[in-house]
């Protein structure tokens, strides 16, 4: 009974803390200069070679807090730093609002199939459909495998910093990150590639 008020307040405020406080109209705007790789349907970051992620449908609170990872150095991809630091406080939000609330336009339609053992913990903070379940846990249902292939690889070796992460990734072996990777990339619905206003007129 406590639990589940307590359980209830919390859904609450995740809705709240996930309520864009951005202006996606504004974020529309300024989001031109990032889908020049992110609104390009299978774009590929060259060195190392693996998808430039999707962000279309990705949680607002996630999407400002990775934003401020590259702005710190959490995260050491050069030109998400570079990116990252061009835009202000408030520009980072607005861009969040557009790319947290942009239409779908792709998603992927794989079925998922069966989940790996090693999916038992994750989908504690990141769903059993892949769908974050608070605002700071990121979306993974239908994100590229190679994408999140490299996260976890990241995460394990220490490059990107997160306590909660860092944690989870250290005891998984390369087999487990394959099949969890491919286990949430197949997940539907997905998250999109938000393509450029002028394509998705064209549609
Ligand atoms: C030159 C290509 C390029 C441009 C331009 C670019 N990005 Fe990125 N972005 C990437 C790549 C590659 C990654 C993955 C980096 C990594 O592995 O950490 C990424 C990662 C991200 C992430 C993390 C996604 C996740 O799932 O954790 C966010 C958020 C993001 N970009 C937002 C933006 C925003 C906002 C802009 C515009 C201000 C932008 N990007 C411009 C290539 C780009
Ligand atoms: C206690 C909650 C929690 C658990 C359990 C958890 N995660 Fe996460 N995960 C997070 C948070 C918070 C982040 C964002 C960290 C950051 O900002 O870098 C994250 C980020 C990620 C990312 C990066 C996504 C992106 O877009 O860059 C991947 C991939 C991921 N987790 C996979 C997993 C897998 C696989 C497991 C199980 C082995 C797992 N997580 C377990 C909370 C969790």
């Amino acid at each position: 009974m406590i639990a589940a008020a307590l359980l209830a307040t919390l859904g609450m405020q995740a809705a709240r803390a996930d309520a864009p406080a951005g202006d996606p109209a504004r974020g529309a705007r300024i989001a031109y200069t990032c889908l020049g790789c992110h609104g390009i349907p299978d774009y590929r970051n060259a060195y190392p070679n693996y998808h430039v992620p999707k962000i279309g449908g990705q949680h607002y609170g996630y999407l400002v807090a990775a934003l401020g990872e590259y702005r710190s150095g959490a995260r050491p991809h050069p030109t998400m730093r570079g990116q990252a630091s061009s835009v202000s406080e408030q520009d980072a939000r607005d861009v969040a609002a557009y790319f947290s609330s942009s239409k779908p336009v792709l998603s992927a339609g794989k079925p998922a199939g069966t989940a790996p053992a090693a999916a038992a913990t994750c989908v504690a903070c990141h769903g059993p459909d892949g769908v974050g379940i608070l605002p700071d846990y990121p979306t993974l249902a239908g994100q590229h495998s190679d994408y999140i292939e490299q996260a976890l690889k990241a995460y394990r070796g220490g490059k990107r910093q997160n306590a909660i992460m860092n944690g989870m990734a250290a005891s998984l072996k390369d087999e487990d990150i394959r099949a969890l990777a491919e286990y949430f990339s197949r997940q539907s619905p997905s998250l999109w590639v938000p393509l450029p206003p002028t394509r998705v007129a064209a549609r």
